[in-house]
């Protein structure tokens, strides 16, 4: 059995993550015997700024026969705000329909938390994010831009069939994880009084099908809160794209940092795409200083995603060891080792399994 893996390493510390993601999926693989066929991808800033393409059509045609994606980060400091990030990245998650973005907030023992008092098994919960709605859409527009009359315009779209599918997903998620059979919508329904009254009038729906699963409300500012001071209050959490984009970056913060917070971009029936939660963190660019266990655990989502279970607890276990016995600081440059030294601590500790 083999897999066909599109990589796009894409920009900034992108291909220095990427090399490291590839070489623990490919230890993985040969661990646990199976093939992995891997097609790399020049998309990005770079080939943007040579030949103005960012994502062709073609490309995008051959992206939909694999059976997943490994993305490494994009944006790039030469290209304006919003050209790679909706023309690449939000284009396969649109076009892709991975309607769900699935990002775990999990204290791993070893590393070094910056909430006071807070242990390993404190801070473990699941974000599932809407991924294909809500203000990323780039619905709106200007009016006399550039005016003293200017306006500007954003809409939120949210439609009942796709906040329907990602609440449905998320109390399925929360039941199969049994942990705290609790799934907490996080909205803000004092103020988006259409938006999220649908979001919540859909959920309490969903919820009379999972009698197991405690339905939970939590507005967003408040959970930022909760999120600092009583993080083990959370097992599931389902909300809107742009507030689980905001709040899975504090969720990575109390994980440790950045350097180790993974998400996957789900379509439970098509292909899917896993990447590091992070972006392309320009000023480490080409210093080997970046943290590649983001990306070595989304190839671990990958992978369990795929249904190899066993070489995905595999790649978890190995990234734990290396936590508990050599990095805890997971700041780039805090270490105590490069990029590729952290790569290949975790082969290592895959290999002695
Ligand atoms: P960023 O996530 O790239 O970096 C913010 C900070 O997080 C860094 O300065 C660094 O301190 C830390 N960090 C990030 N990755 C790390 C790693 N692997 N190891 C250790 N520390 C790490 O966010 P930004 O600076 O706001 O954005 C830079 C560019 O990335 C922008 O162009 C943005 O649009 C893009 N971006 C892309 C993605 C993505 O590809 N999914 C996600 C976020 C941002
Ligand atoms: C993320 C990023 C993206 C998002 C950007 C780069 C479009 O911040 O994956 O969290 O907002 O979803
Ligand atoms: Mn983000």
């Amino acid at each position: 059995m083999g897999y066909k893996i599109a990589v796009i390493p894409g920009d900034g510390i992108g291909p220095e993550v990427m090399a490291e993601g590839v070489k623990v999926l490919r230890a993985a693989a040969a661990k646990s015997d199976f093939a992995v066929d891997l097609v790399e991808y020049d998309l990005g800033g770079d080939r943007y700024l040579k030949t103005g393409e960012v994502l062709p059509d073609s490309v995008m045609e051959e992206l939909k026969g694999v059976d997943a994606i490994y993305l490494g980060a994009v944006g790039h400091p030469d290209v304006k705000p919003g050209i790679l990030e909706k023309g690449l990245l939000l284009r396969l998650r649109f076009e892709l329909d991975q309607y769900i973005n699935l990002r775990p907030v999990k204290l791993y023992p070893g590393v070094d938390c910056p909430l006071k008092d807070k242990k390993p098994g404190d801070i473990d919960f699941v974000v599932v994010r809407e991924n294909t709605e809500g203000l990323y859409l780039g619905l709106g527009g200007f009016m006399k831009k550039g005016t003293a009359d200017e306006v500007a315009v954003q809409e939120m779209l949210n439609t009942r069939k796709g906040v329907e599918r990602c609440i449905k997903y998320a109390f399925e998620y929360a039941k199969k994880r049994n942990k705290g059979n609790m799934l907490t919508l996080v909205a803000k329904t004092n103020v988006l009084t259409y938006a999220h009254d649908l979001w919540e009038r859909s959920f309490y729906e969903v919820a009379k099908e999972y009698p197991g699963i405690k339905p939970d409300y939590a507005h967003v500012d408040a959970t930022c809160m909760w999120m600092v001071k009583n993080p083990e209050y959370f097992d599931v959490i389902v909300t809107c794209n742009m507030f689980g984009d905001i709040i899975t970056d504090l969720g990575a913060e109390i994980q440790g940092g950045l350097g180790v917070a993974a998400g996957g971009n789900i379509n439970p029936e098509g292909v899917s795409m896993f990447e590091p939660i992070h972006g392309s963190a320009p000023k480490y660019t080409g210093k080997n200083v970046a943290n590649p266990l983001a990306t070595i655990c989304a190839g671990g989502m990958m992978l369990e995603v795929l249904g190899e279970e066993e070489a995905a607890t595999a790649v978890e276990e190995a990234v734990k060891s290396v936590l508990l016995t050599k990095v805890h600081n997971l700041s780039a440059g805090k270490m105590g080792f490069s990029t590729s030294e952290v790569g290949d601590m975790v082969v290592d500790a895959l290999d002695r399994q």
